[in-house]
């Protein structure tokens, strides 16, 4: 098998330093006398320039966890998150990460230029400034020539690259991806795929990516992460040891159809149990 390129630099002992660590993590929503346990005893390590994906049945925690990690939510008290070593409380975790969460948010009175540079201008950087360095990031998007369009004038494709670009532009070591390309055909997605990892391999970031399908999660992932269904807690860790940088032929080797047999059945079991199918334990 073929080099693994990895982006993650060891240190002197060989191991690559941990950039995100979960331990013991849990979210209640409390109603009116009701709760709902969406995270339950949560454990998790990210590594420095990893590439992450996390699988799950629905409702099983995967974008509340995504809102603690971010600051948007805080967890319950028992628990540790700990961000570059250190340990981080209350909303400590607020503007530490980007995010681009399940919907797009683009703002439709917002031109697309406008739109990317938001992510800049909220950190205080001048409107001109902002806009000429998100302007550097459209031909590597491919939305070169569409800067003054709005929203509304773009395709599903072109829109999620316009929200993927102002995640970006937000430079944290952390970019958490929930679903970017849920709503794109099967085609569509393949090559926002490889774009994306594209990206990922030039810019050297870390990567948290939740995704429905499971060939989405093997192929871009160095780990795929697999939940079980809610109380949402981490069920399995497998590690995807296919050489990079990754065509997507590779989908159709054994090795790939292994993995993917024993992630679709755990994924299954899981979903099973929410939906009541028939068979469920
Ligand atoms: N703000 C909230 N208040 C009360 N309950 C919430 C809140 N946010 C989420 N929940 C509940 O927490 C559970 C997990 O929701 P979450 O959105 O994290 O699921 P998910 O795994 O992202 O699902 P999907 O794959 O469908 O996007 C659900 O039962 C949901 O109803
Ligand atoms: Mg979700």
């Amino acid at each position: 098998m073929a080099t693994i390129h990895k982006l993650h630099q060891p240190d002197e002992r060989g191991q690559t330093p941990s950039l995100l660590t979960l331990e013991g993590v849990w979210k209640r929503f409390k109603g009116k006398g009701s709760e709902t346990v969406a995270v339950k005893d949560l454990n998790l390590t990210i590594s420095q320039g990893e590439f992450v994906t996390l699988i799950g049945p629905s409702g099983c925690g995967k974008s509340t966890l995504f809102n603690i990690i971010a600051g948007l939510t805080s967890p319950d008290d028992d628990g540790v998150v700990t961000l570059n070593g250190k340990a981080q409380r209350g909303d400590d975790l607020l503007g530490k990460v980007s995010f681009m969460p399940q919907r797009d948010l683009l703002f439709a009175w917002r031109t697309v230029l406008d739109n990317a540079a938001l992510a800049l201008e909220v950190e205080g950087v001048r409107k001109s400034e902002a806009r000429k360095r998100a302007q550097a990031l459209f031909p590597e998007f491919g939305l070169d020539g569409f800067q003054d369009k709005y929203p509304h004038e773009l395709s599903g494709g072109m829109r999620q690259r316009v929200a993927l670009m102002r995640t970006f532009l937000f430079e944290r070591d952390l970019i958490l991806l929930d679903e970017p390309f849920g709503a794109l055909d099967a085609l569509t997605r393949m090559m926002m795929q490889k774009w994306l990892l594209d990206i990922w391999m030039r810019h050297k970031r870390t990567v948290l990516f939740i995704t429905h399908d499971i060939d989405e999660a093997i192929f871009l992932g160095d780990k795929v992460v697999v939940m079980t269904a809610r109380p949402g807690t981490v069920k399995s860790v497998e590690t995807i040891s296919l050489p990079r940088p990754r065509d997507t032929d590779i989908v159709t080797t054994p090795e790939f159809m292994d993995i993917k047999r024993r992630l679709l059945a755990s994924v299954e079991e899981e979903s099973m149990k929410t939906f009541n199918v028939a068979g469920a334990t």
